[in-house]
């Protein structure tokens, strides 16, 4: 029984899709469990670029497996899309894509809902204005329409409950048009997915199952409500793919070397002007959904702490360490205001001041460097701290978008 779950300790964009595409090579199947085309993963192989929304990036190595499941909210439009974009690069999707026909799906009617909600209301959250919000909204109102519903003669009432309750004036019969041909490309896609999944834990399959966003986007546990629609944490792994907790034998998180988030709400580490402009371009921090500027921030302990208790997280993946290169200083967040060092807690709130210890910055590029070593001792400082406060292993850090640009400390998490 080899159950991995990957996710993302902050505001998402700390380059799970890179992390996939490099783990995939020992794993046998990848599991998206939440989520929809609000998530952009940027992947290089070989300096060639690949832009993921909904199929995870695994599915590079040709020997996965990679599945939809049914807590994610897919927009089959898009889906087609990226699927037509894949087999044109020439991978293979038969028999090697499973969407699962329980999965909710997303039509143009959520979009509109959510664009107009962003464009119009004075309280925006800053979505990515994919319909994310107002599908899941279906789903838990019980008027949602699921990819098995797609090709059932009911389609059309379904669609006219949704379009009563959203009142977004839907020509059905257009989009029921547009729907023939999709359905068509589909359909040798669905399948039963979480029996798929348990059947390959039984045949003792490693699979690695990927949040989508991040920890402090999720709807019960992030800064509410400046979240996402689904529960990113790693316990939505199961809800979100039909799997029991107990076959899940390892929780991992990916963290950047220091944060950004795109979208509204809170963030206390956030930093602005000359330094934050410096990262943004190091990092070439911009939405790959949306293309919106992402904000930046120095690393927030107390918040790491939060997502590592609440995920369970066994080890930690660090990116983009070699965006901090030619800092004069690096700052850490150690507490908010007048908290102890130790017992510093994360509160999704604004009304906080981040406490801050400072770190002698290193000039050396570091994309080249393969092995702990040949890292700048104040680059391994760094590390070392986080490692030390944290009291969690690093297993692994990166240092640029390609395969091979990763430092592996513990390959054994990996
Ligand atoms: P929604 O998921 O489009 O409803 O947006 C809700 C919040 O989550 C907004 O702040 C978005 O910017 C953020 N968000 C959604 N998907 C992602 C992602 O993949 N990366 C980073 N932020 C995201």
């Amino acid at each position: 029984m080899s159950g991995t779950i990957l996710v993302d300790t902050s505001f998402g964009d700390c380059g799970k899709g890179r992390i996939i595409d490099y783990m995939s090579e020992n794993y046998d199947m990848i599991v998206k469990y939440n989520g929809g085309a609000n998530s952009g993963r940027t992947v290089y192989v070989n300096d060639k670029k690949y832009v993921f929304r909904l199929v995870p990036s695994g599915i590079l190595w040709p020997h996965t497996i990679c599945i939809l499941a049914q807590g994610m909210v897919i927009d089959p439009f898009v889906l087609v899309g990226e699927l037509s974009k894949l087999e044109q690069e020439g991978i293979q999707l038969k028999d090697r894509l499973f969407i699962s026909d329980l999965a909710h799906v997303v039509f143009p009617y959520h979009q509109m809902v959510d664009e107009n909600r962003e464009n119009q209301s004075s309280n925006k959250l800053g979505t990515t204005k994919k319909g994310i919000g107002p599908a899941y909204e279906d789903k838990v109102g019980r008027r949602g329409i699921r990819i098995v519903d797609l090709f059932t003669d009911e389609l059309e009432d379904l669609m006219m409950r949704a379009d009563q309750y959203w009142d977004t004036q839907l020509d059905r019969f257009d989009l029921l048009n547009k729907l023939t041909d999709i359905r068509f490309k589909l359909k040798p896609f669905i399948a039963n997915t979480s029996s798929l999944i348990n059947i390959a834990l039984k045949h003792n399959q490693k699979v690695l199952f990927e949040g989508a966003q991040g920890t402090l986007l999720d709807l019960d546990h992030g800064t509410y409500p400046y979240v996402t629609s689904s529960n990113t944490i790693a316990g939505g792994a199961c809800t979100g793919s039909g799997v029991g907790p107990t076959k899940i034998n390892k929780v991992l998180g990916v963290t950047k070397a220091y944060t950004t988030r795109v979208g509204k709400g809170p963030f206390l580490t956030e930093i602005l002007g000359d330094q934050a402009e410096y990262l943004r371009q190091q990092g070439q921090e911009y939405g790959s959904v949306t293309g919106r500027p992402r904000r930046v921030g120095w690393l927030d302990l107390p918040a790491l702490k939060y997502a590592i208790e609440i995920n369970g997280i066994d080890a930690l993946i660090i990116t983009k360490l070699d965006v901090l290169s030619g800092l004069d200083e690096i700052k850490i967040c150690e507490a908010y205001d007048n908290q102890n060092r130790l017992d510093a807690k994360f509160f999704p709130t604004k009304n906080l001041k981040a406490v801050y210890s400072s770190f002698i910055g290193w000039k050396e590029p570091l994309s080249e460097v393969t092995t702990w070593l040949e890292l700048p001792s104040e680059a391994r400082s760094y590390v070392n701290y986080i490692e030390f406060v944290l009291q969690v292993p690093i297993c692994a850090i990166s240092v640029g978008p390609n395969r091979n640009q990763m430092i592996v400390l513990h390959k054994e998490y990996l």
